[in-house]
């Protein structure tokens, strides 16, 4: 069984997550998703809409999702990467390159982005009382 894992904020959950979590499923057999933690996004300086736990049950309950794991650091996707004997690591390509040294652990695949959408953009059109085309 080849096991995939992709990790992300997942907030005010769009159709580019369901694309890039759809295309990292047909990658593998078993999708793992790491979900930012509040905790982890406040290091980061990012301010979530939804907390952990409502985005980690949203995305649990997409079909193709096999399980949802929270990331609380940068340093822990060695360890992820072994404790679930995952075969392949998926992130969009805002991020290539970045994760390069996981390439001694397992196979790094950089998906395209969806086009013309974010949370960022989502909670920009909100604002400004506009309408998803
Ligand atoms: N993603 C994607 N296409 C988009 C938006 C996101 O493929 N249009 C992917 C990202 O590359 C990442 C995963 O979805 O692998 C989770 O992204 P996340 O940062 O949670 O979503 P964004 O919409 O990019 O959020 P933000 O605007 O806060 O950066």
């Amino acid at each position: 069984m080849k096991k995939v894992i992709t990790y992300g904020t997942f907030d005010l959950f769009h159709i580019g997550h369901l694309n890039i979590l759809k295309r990292a499923k047909s990658l593998g057999d078993y999708l793992v998703v790491a979900v930012s933690t509040d905790e982890f996004n406040t290091g980061k300086h990012k301010q979530c809409v939804y907390p952990y736990s409502h985005r980690a049950q949203i995305v649990e309950a997409i079909r193709c999702v096999d399980e949802v794991i929270p990331e609380t650091s940068w340093e822990q996707k060695i360890d992820d990467i072994r404790k679930h004997s995952i075969d392949i690591f998926v992130i969009g390509e805002d991020w290539a390159g970045k994760f390069d040294f996981l390439k001694d652990y397992c196979e790094v695949v950089y998906l395209p982005r969806t086009k013309s959408i974010s949370t960022t953009s989502i909670r920009n059109t909100v604002k400004n009382g506009k309408s998803i085309t």
